[in-house]
């Protein structure tokens, strides 16, 4: 459930003292808030706090996240020129932070709780890159695509790159599973995703080894299979297509993340839990169902909802390996 920690007063409280930025560069209070859900809500995971904009940041870009709206940038990209601010990402000195936090993370959480590492996807990193902030449209991003192609080839190049390396060192620091989080893809039409974005999301899947890969995005009804050609062992789906019918179009071999509406827990309870239990029935307890929102918590979500919802899942599915390992 991305996104818990800003419906926790505990989170709050240290908001209220310092930025996101600020948190993500403190390692020890950077492991405490990603901490804050596992501890409060009992989630079986804990993801990293950081951004999907972390990176570039740390190879020196000007980007700001602005409460309520998210990345944005002063200064966007939009000529061949602007490509040399994309510079290769040197992990130990540009972002040292997030090493750090890893470190601590793996040190403070209890066995049976993996550590989620994260990045964004090359195409919503470059739609932040060259909107400038969110978009409803991505029509600067869409008329460079079709306009400049060898220049929004070789802007991807240079993402891919950057995720690539950044999402390595992640896993060398201890983080146990690798989630790519390409959250606009699904503005494209299955065409022009294969031709655009697919090879470059598949060169940051492909070097990945030795842990699982989740992909992730929303609205991507029409781009299941494509998705899941550009890899990753687990396939994230949100609530726009029912459970049992996308799973076999990715593939049965593939693990599926999902697919809560998080807006369903802004409603009454018995509400919640219907839906929920239509996910699980849909789900038919087959191996391989991570249970999730099918996007980030929003701010207004009512913490009992929340809470609720995390034991009507675990009383489901039965003890988790994490209880069973306390047990032992
Ligand atoms: O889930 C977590 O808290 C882990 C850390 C995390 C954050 N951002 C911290 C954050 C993760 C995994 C992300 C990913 C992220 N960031 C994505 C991909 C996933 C998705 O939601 O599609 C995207 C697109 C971003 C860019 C971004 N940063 C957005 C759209 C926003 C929301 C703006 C808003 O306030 O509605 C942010 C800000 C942000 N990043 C918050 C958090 C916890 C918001 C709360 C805060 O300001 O404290």
């Amino acid at each position: 459930m991305r996104q818990a920690g800003r419906v926790l007063p505990e989170y709050r409280a240290v908001r209220e003292r310092y930025d996101l930025l600020a948190i993500t560069h403190q390692p020890e209070l950077c492991a405490e808030v990603t901490l804050q859900p596992v501890k409060r809500l009992g989630v079986d995971a804990a993801i990293l706090f950081a951004d999907i904009m972390t990176p570039l940041i740390g190879i020196g870009l000007d980007v700001r996240i602005v409460e309520n709206i998210g990345p944005v940038l002063a200064d966007p990209i939009c000529a061949e020129a602007d490509l040399a601010r994309l510079r290769p990402l040197e992990v130990e000195q540009d972002v040292p932070f997030v090493l750090e936090t890893i470190r601590l993370l793996r040190q403070e959480l209890p066995p049976g709780i993996p550590l989620i590492g994260f990045a964004g996807g090359p195409f919503t990193l470059a739609s932040y890159l060259i909107e400038g902030g969110a978009s409803r449209t991505f029509e600067q991003t869409k008329r460079l695509m079709y306009c400049q192609p060898l220049l929004w080839h070789a802007l991807m190049e240079r993402l891919a790159g950057i995720v690539s390396t950044y999402a390595q060192a992640q896993i060398d620091a201890g983080a146990q599973v690798l989630q790519l989080f390409d959250s606009w893809v699904g503005c494209l039409s299955p065409d022009d995703y294969c031709r655009y974005v697919q090879p470059h999301t598949s060169r940051i899947f492909e070097p990945v080894h030795g842990v699982p890969t989740i992909h992730f995005r929303t609205d991507t009804s029409a781009l299941l299979e494509c998705m899941a050609e550009a890899g990753g062992d687990v396939i994230g789906l949100d609530w726009r297509v029912p459970l049992d019918h996308g799973w076999p179009r990715v593939g049965a071999q593939r693990a599926i993340q999902g697919n809560l509406d998080p807006a369903i827990l802004l409603g009454p309870w018995p509400i919640v839990a219907e839906a929920a239990q239509r996910v699980l029935e849909r789900a038919g307890s087959r191996p391989g169902h991570i249970f999730n929102l099918g996007h980030g918590l929003l701010p207004d979500t009512p913490l009992d909802n929340i809470a609720r919802l995390v034991e009507l899942v675990h009383d489901h599915a039965g003890p988790s390996p994490a209880a069973v390992g306390e047990a032992r």
